[in-house]
């Protein structure tokens, strides 16, 4: 059966950051709802919000203390009915973020197994050790250990992969696996066309007595022993199935970090059919020869290693029957234009590099301006201990201040949430009030002035988008051609029609042979002449053609 996500064209919008309604400074539903015209006069048919459960937002939202309510900072309950409501009239779907590996601490389940150690909810998480010893060495993802002492002074400690304040739920326990079910049907019975599956590839874990060898006392982020066990395709059978059942349509796209291609294969597969769709963090392998030593790579701005991310967009394009996601940023990244592309026609260049290829664009809000990441001025703004950790190694190692707070700027997650970019008033149209993320952002113009300039980068995106929809962009296989490495070169073609995207990946001009063939020009970024199979691209330019 054909599904409507088969042509989803993804825009992520970070909630808290999109658009204030009420001058509080927080982006809410209501202002979500206000911005509609500006996503259908973009092109696209889907949005992916970030959570607006309620959450004490110690992870921005990935940490709920009740699912079936929203933030009161979002909004009501009402707001998101009239949110799904208005999107769908303007042929806008729906797609939820649902955060089923972890709860907040603050979760009523969380504090009854506290307070209580009979409770049902004690095996809802994942307690264990005695006397204060934890069980194992595994680190955590955000820092330390994943155990944390009990807070009832047990002497058992619980698990969590991220923050002490989110613990993991056990999975390993029926009615956690049926509770949360009950959720996903109470959402999409809302009205809701899809959900993200937050960190799915987590929720099993190898056996707790299990230490990972290691030389060190420092706690090690264990993947093997909670990434992608077997237990998750087995948990998320009756999950996937029973969504299936009662809402044939519903698209359930996974974060799947770390997943292998063929671990991505056996999610999305027709046969086990537990994700329609994942998304991969394995696109962007950085090139690391220019690290310096004395510091934390973390946030060290490194380039992306352009032989590597080849190989590996063929394999994913390839190998994978469902259609892959198709990125290059999210809330957990820099930003296009901060980390990878250093001028508004590689920005462009790169889009169609991306977004032309076989599969699901999801467009990271801002992206369609050239938005780039906001630069933070103390360490304080980051809140994030290891930023701490950086800036004073990269002061012992003689970088002032400022550069190393470039650095991480540059490369950190939060300054990529950075409020939209509507107008030229305060604060950008965003709030009336102060935003709650502070910092500057690095001049790009806004909305409004780029609506009035045809050449503007949101008009490319425009037609970007109107381009992808093509049944070509839709359906057309995918072939790189082997060009050299400078270039990036691929056809995408059905029984019908044929196309060639060419991207200059370098700043020096490029001249490429092109397959025999009549060329019209859909969409360009950048300079470049072609006559006949003669291609020259000026640096960073790029080129979509159609051919006969
Ligand atoms: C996912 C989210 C990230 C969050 C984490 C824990 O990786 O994308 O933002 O911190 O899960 O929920
Ligand atoms: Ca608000």
């Amino acid at each position: 059966m054909a599904s409507w996500y088969d042509r989803a064209i993804i825009y992520q919008i970070y909630p808290k950051s999109f658009q204030d309604s009420n001058g509080d400074g927080i982006g809410d539903l209501n202002g979500i709802r206000q911005r509609i015209p500006y996503l259908q006069a973009l092109g696209i048919n889907a949005v992916w919000l970030n959570p607006v459960f309620v959450s004490p937002q110690v992870d921005n939202g990935y940490d709920v203390a009740n699912y079936y309510a929203i933030d009161e900072r979002m909004g009501t309950m009402e707001d998101m009915e009239a949110l799904i409501r208005d999107m769908h009239a303007a042929g806008i779907h729906v797609i939820m973020d649902f955060v089923l590996n972890h709860t907040s601490d603050q979760h009523p389940w969380f504090q009854d197994a506290v307070r209580n150690k009979a409770s049902i909810y004690r095996d809802y998480y994942i307690f264990a050790g005695e006397n204060g010893k934890k069980p194992n060495n595994w680190g955590s993802f955000f820092g330390g250990s994943v155990w944390a002492p009990d807070p009832s002074g047990s002497g058992q400690s619980y698990f969590h992969l991220f923050d002490k304040r989110m613990p993991d739920l056990n999975w390993a326990n029926p009615e956690v696996r049926l509770a949360m079910g009950d959720v996903a049907e109470f959402w999409l019975g809302k009205g809701i066309d899809g959900l993200r599956l937050d960190a799915f590839i987590h929720i099993a874990k190898a056996d707790l007595q299990q230490s990972f060898p290691s030389n060190s006392d420092e706690p090690i982020v264990a993947e093997p022993f909670f990434a992608n066990l077997p237990m998750v395709q087995e948990w998320l059978r009756p999950f996937a199935e029973r969504i299936k059942a009662d809402y044939p349509q519903a698209f359930l796209l996974g974060e799947a970090a770390s997943a292998s291609v063929n671990l991505a294969v056996d999610y999305t597969s027709a046969y086990t059919h537990l994700m329609d769709s994942v998304i991969t963090f394995r696109y962007f392998t950085t090139d690391e020869t220019g690290l310096d030593a004395r510091l934390p790579k973390q946030y060290q701005p490194v380039p992306l290693d352009w032989r590597e991310f080849r190989k590996t967009q063929v394999v994913w394009q390839q190998t994978l029957a469902a259609q892959p996601t198709l990125y290059w940023g999210n809330h957990d990244m820099a930003r296009l234009a901060t980390r990878v592309a250093h001028s508004e026609t590689e920005a462009r260049s790169l889009a169609m590099l991306m977004y032309l290829e076989r599969g699901i664009p999801i467009i990271y809000y801002g992206e369609e301006l050239g938005m780039q990441n906001l630069q933070f001025n103390a360490v304080s703004e980051f809140k994030d201990a290891s930023v701490d950790d950086f800036v004073q190694k990269a002061m012992a190692a003689g970088k002032t201040k400022a550069a190393a707070l470039k650095m991480v700027s540059d490369t950190h997650k939060l300054p990529a949430r950075g409020p939209m970019l509507w107008d030229d008033s305060k604060h950008g149209g965003f709030t009336s009030g102060t935003p709650w993320l502070t910092g500057q952002l690095p001049a790009v113009a806004s909305v409004a002035q780029q609506q009035n300039d045809k050449h503007s980068m949101l008009h490319f995106y425009q037609q970007l988008i109107a381009i992808k929809q093509q049944p070509v962009f839709q359906d057309g296989a995918f072939r790189l051609l082997n060009l050299g490495e400078s270039t990036y070169v691929y056809t995408r073609t059905t029984a019908m029609e044929s196309a060639l995207v060419a991207i200059n990946l370098t700043g020096a001009e490029v001249e490429v042979k092109l397959p025999a063939g009549e060329y019209t020009q859909l969409l360009s970024a950048g300079e470049y002449e072609q006559v006949s199979d003669k291609l020259v691209l000026k640096p960073h330019a790029g080129v979509v053609f159609q051919r006969y």
